[in-house]
């Protein structure tokens, strides 16, 4: 099989965390699915990266790495052009981490400024283990394994990333030019606020889910926070500091949302109304998307296809590149492979 790639190799990661909110969509997913038209697309969910903080009760992730699934596909990652697979599936991640982990220093990961950030934000968790150190290590393997070109990430990655070059760069230094060195590729998004006006995030319980139904976001678009100076609808209103105004940044077009920042500051419309406005195109643009989200619920054995015909995928490149690294360090191959 021939696995030179004709178009540059993308490849991002996500931790399975469950169901995926509009923070996600127009985040990290719209432009994935955006790059699929272009690049040589690899986007896997990173079941071992959720064990290094979930370590201690794994019972989620299964299920967290089907909905993951279910939401790319549903949302238009195309199972046909894009490599969509889990970390675990394919065991070169392991291996690839284990070879990494004899030639990073330690300065080096405990610099990474996330590490002790995450280990004071989850300090419920006893994150003090040699697998969390390591996260960004078995980052680095994700992204190598796959001569990844670029790496689309949001900003608070950019260490990561970093620390992946310096990886590459030591270890091509050591063995030869052997390793592609990739480079972020970020999309600068204005981050979409939760229903409680904090960053959209399932920890903080104030998300809009891709599978809401329309009810459900109707609701949660009436209890939304607004501009908490406007208290009575004859007040006039600062859509600048109102998380409901980021939502029609996001989903209204440019022309509409004019008039409703005009009307908002004079009080020709009420919050009631603006919220109404914003849940009915939010519920439109995801109509596609929890339709195709229902037919791949009632057929799990497609998920499995999907899955499996991914993994098989990624192996094929993943163990072209072990075979590479493993000649370049002198190890020998098992005989008969
Ligand atoms: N650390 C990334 C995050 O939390 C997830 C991730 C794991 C990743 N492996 C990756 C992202 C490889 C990009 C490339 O978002
Ligand atoms: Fe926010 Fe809309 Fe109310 Fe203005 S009218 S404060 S933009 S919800």
């Amino acid at each position: 099989m021939n696995t030179t790639p004709a178009r540059e190799r993308v490849l991002s990661g996500h931790r399975p965390t469950g169901l995926l909110h509009l923070g996600h969509l127009v985040g990290a997913l719209s432009n994935w699915i955006e790059l699929q038209s272009a690049y040589d697309c690899y986007y896997t969910v990173v079941d071992w990266h959720a064990l290094t903080t979930h370590y201690r009760d794994p019972s989620g992730i299964q299920e967290s790495i089907r909905e993951t699934i279910v939401d790319w596909v549903a949302a238009g990652l195309d199972p046909d052009r894009s490599t969509l697979f889990v970390q675990s599936h394919v065991k070169e991640h392991a291996e690839m981490h284990l070879l990494f982990s004899m030639i990073v220093p330690l300065g080096w990961l405990e610099r990474v400024p996330t590490y002790k950030e995450q280990q004071q934000q989850l300090a419920d968790k006893d994150l003090s283990t040699y697998g969390f150190l390591g996260y960004p290590v078995l980052q680095a393997a994700d992204i190598v394994l796959y001569d990844a070109r670029f790496v689309p990430v949001g900003e608070d990655q950019i260490p990561h990333l970093e620390l992946t070059r310096e990886i590459v760069r030591r270890f091509n230094h050591f063995y030869g030019t052997v390793l592609v060195e990739p480079a972020a590729k970020t999309t600068t998004v204005a981050r979409l606020p939760g229903t409680d006006g904090r960053k959209m995030s399932k920890s903080y319980d104030n998300t809009i889910n891709l599978s809401d139904s329309p009810e459900a976001i109707r609701e949660k678009y009436r209890t939304m926070m607004t501009d908490p100076a406007r208290k009575r609808r004859s007040d006039p209103g600062d859509p600048s500091v109102c998380p409901v105004f980021d939502h029609h940044r996001a989903f209204t077009p440019e022309a509409r949302r004019a008039g409703i920042d005009r009307d908002c500051r004079s009080a020709a419309i009420g919050c009631i109304d603006c919220k109404a406005d914003v849940a009915a195109r939010v519920i439109e643009r995801l109509a596609p998307i929890r339709q195709r989200r229902e037919e791949l619920m009632h057929h799990p054995e497609r998920i499995d296809q999907i899955l499996k015909a991914g993994a098989d995928r990624a192996r094929v490149v993943a163990a072209g590149t072990m075979k590479r690294v493993r000649k370049s360090m002198g190890l020998s191959e098992a005989a008969g492979r």
